[in-house]
């Protein structure tokens, strides 16, 4: 018999970014968040992905049910933003996310997908919807897939 897998559930939240004003060191700060996350992630086998969006952020972790619970514990404990809320957080039959961290952020190529999304007045709101932070985040992944030549590994 095959032995049956362990739960696998994605967690979505989103919060207030304190990071810095000035470009230069918000780019440090976002590439110290990722080294940190990237390393814990692989070691937890989480895969997720990160949207940025002006000052705020919001996050889709995928991953056996008590690693998902652990990394957040960790995430929501963090001063580097605030007003961290659960915006969904069940069971999926597979994960969608192909990397441990990837971070989206808004740039002249993809501007017209965050545009699309419109998660700015949600997250303002705050009342984003799962749906909406998950679709932009699908597409992102899709997009850098295909400009990195490899979308057809995962259709
Ligand atoms: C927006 C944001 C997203 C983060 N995402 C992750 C993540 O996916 N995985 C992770 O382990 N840490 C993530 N972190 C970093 C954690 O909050 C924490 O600093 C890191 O895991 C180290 O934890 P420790 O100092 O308790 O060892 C994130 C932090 C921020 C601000």
């Amino acid at each position: 018999m095959r032995a049956k897998r362990t739960t696998l559930v994605h967690l979505i939240y989103f919060s207030r970014l304190n990071l810095s004003a000035d470009a230069t060191s918000r780019t440090q700060q976002i590439g110290e968040i990722t080294r940190q996350a990237q390393k814990k992630n692989e070691f937890a086998v989480i895969t997720s992905f990160l949207i940025i969006e002006q000052n705020f952020a919001a996050q889709i972790i995928e991953g056996e049910r008590a690693s998902v619970s652990d990394t957040f514990a960790r995430i929501s404990n963090d001063s580097r933003h605030r007003d961290v809320q659960i915006v969904e957080w069940r069971e999926i039959v597979k994960r969608e996310f192909v990397n441990s961290f990837t971070t989206g952020i808004r740039t002249p190529t993809n501007d017209g997908l965050f545009q699309k999304a419109s998660l700015l007045p949600m997250f303002q709101r705050g009342t984003p919807k799962a749906g909406a932070i998950h679709a932009l985040a699908v597409t992102l992944q899709a997009e850098s897939m295909t400009k990195q030549g490899i979308d057809h590994l995962f259709v």
